[in-house]
């Protein structure tokens, strides 16, 4: 007999893509197995009326077995923490080539994986594919005027995930608070969608992403209304008169099926990638390849000019639109 929180193991065994998400299952498996081990024996015991003594000398099974499990679980626990470790590299890495990161968070079914490979799939490149192999949730995309951008998918968010397990994901979901962009993708044709909408913010709210008081997100955020060729006309007319109805948010309609409004979707996170970005003025040596580079590839370039010299020889002075987010990485070059 397996309960709610076995099927929940079996799933995300299934799909836990990273070597974290493999050890943490596992992890949260064993735990979950400790648990019912000693439901399943003390009631044998019972039935038997004493102990047997099936293990090594004065050790019942049941000790054994605890032992065995907890001895595993803390090789788990030693593995997980050099994986973790591993990761923090691969993100100081990544924050080294400052590429934004987009994470894609969602209920369970609304879409995400279809859109993830909807938005990834076209091409990929040889220099994604070691990407993909370090971590197949993470894959580089291509946005109108911001070059390269990583999209990372989520775990499902799951409703009531048992508590033992919460710890478990959270690492996982922790990837997102590193994100420049999280997009929220919603099943809007499911009957529950608010109910699902409320359940993802919770969560979100449970990483220190929403504003307590506002409920705003901290991390700028987009609503992709997916599944959208799923709704008949007259549906489709009023859930585009609530999308007018709140300018202030970032809502787009789109089915990742089909493809349609994706366009629509890359082109708003663009927006928000670049919104607020100011005009600087920098002279640096024209010797500095590499923050000449960063500049160009970072940055919009408007003028690139000789600029005389200095001890360091000839200097360039650049005037560059760069919003806060990335004059704050220059600097720190
Ligand atoms: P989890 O991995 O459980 O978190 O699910 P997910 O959010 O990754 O959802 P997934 O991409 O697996 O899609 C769930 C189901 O919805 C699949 O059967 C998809 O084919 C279907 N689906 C996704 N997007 C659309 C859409 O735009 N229109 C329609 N009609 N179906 C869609």
């Amino acid at each position: 007999m397996i309960d709610r929180t076995g099927l929940i193991l079996e799933i995300f065994g299934e799909r836990a893509a990273t070597a974290e998400g493999r050890l943490q299952v596992e992890l949260a498996h064993l735990d979950y197995q400790a648990g019912r081990l000693v439901r399943s024996w003390t009631h044998l015991e019972r039935q038997r009326g004493g102990f047997g003594f099936l293990g090594g000398p004065g050790e019942t099974q049941i000790e054994a077995d605890r032992r065995m499990i907890r001895d595993r679980m803390a090789r788990l626990r030693r593995e997980l923490e050099q994986v973790r470790r591993t990761r923090g590299l691969h993100r100081s890495r990544r924050e080294k080539a400052p590429w934004p990161v987009i994470a894609l968070v969602g209920y369970t079914n609304a879409g995400k994986s279809t859109l993830f490979n909807r938005l990834t799939g076209a091409g990929v490149m040889a220099e994604d594919l070691l990407f993909a192999t370090l971590d197949p949730t993470m894959r580089r995309i291509r946005l109108p005027g911001v070059d390269k951008a990583i999209l990372s998918d989520t775990v499902g968010f799951i409703s009531d995930l048992p508590t033992q397990l919460v710890a478990a994901f959270r690492a996982t979901l922790e990837e997102v608070t590193a994100a420049d962009v999280i997009v929220h993708v919603r099943d809007i044709a499911n009957p529950d969608t608010a109910a699902q909408k409320a359940e993802v913010l919770d969560i979100l709210s449970d990483l220190g992403l929403l504003d307590d008081e506002a409920e705003t997100p901290r991390i700028p955020m987009v609503e992709a209304w997916n599944k959208w060729d799923l709704l008949d006309a007259e549906r489709a007319i009023e859930l585009t008169d609530q999308i007018a109805a709140h300018p202030d948010e970032v809502i787009v309609p789109l089915s990742a099926l089909t493809g349609v409004g994706t366009d629509a979707l890359l082109e708003a996170v663009s927006r928000l990638l670049t919104q607020g970005a100011r005009l600087h003025t920098f002279v640096l040596p024209a010797s500095d390849g590499q923050r000449l580079a960063w500049l160009h590839a970072h940055g919009e370039v408007l003028a690139d000019d000789e600029a005389g010299e200095d001890e360091r020889g000839p200097l360039r002075r650049l005037s560059v639109r760069l919003e806060p987010r990335e004059l704050g990485r220059f600097t720190r070059l």
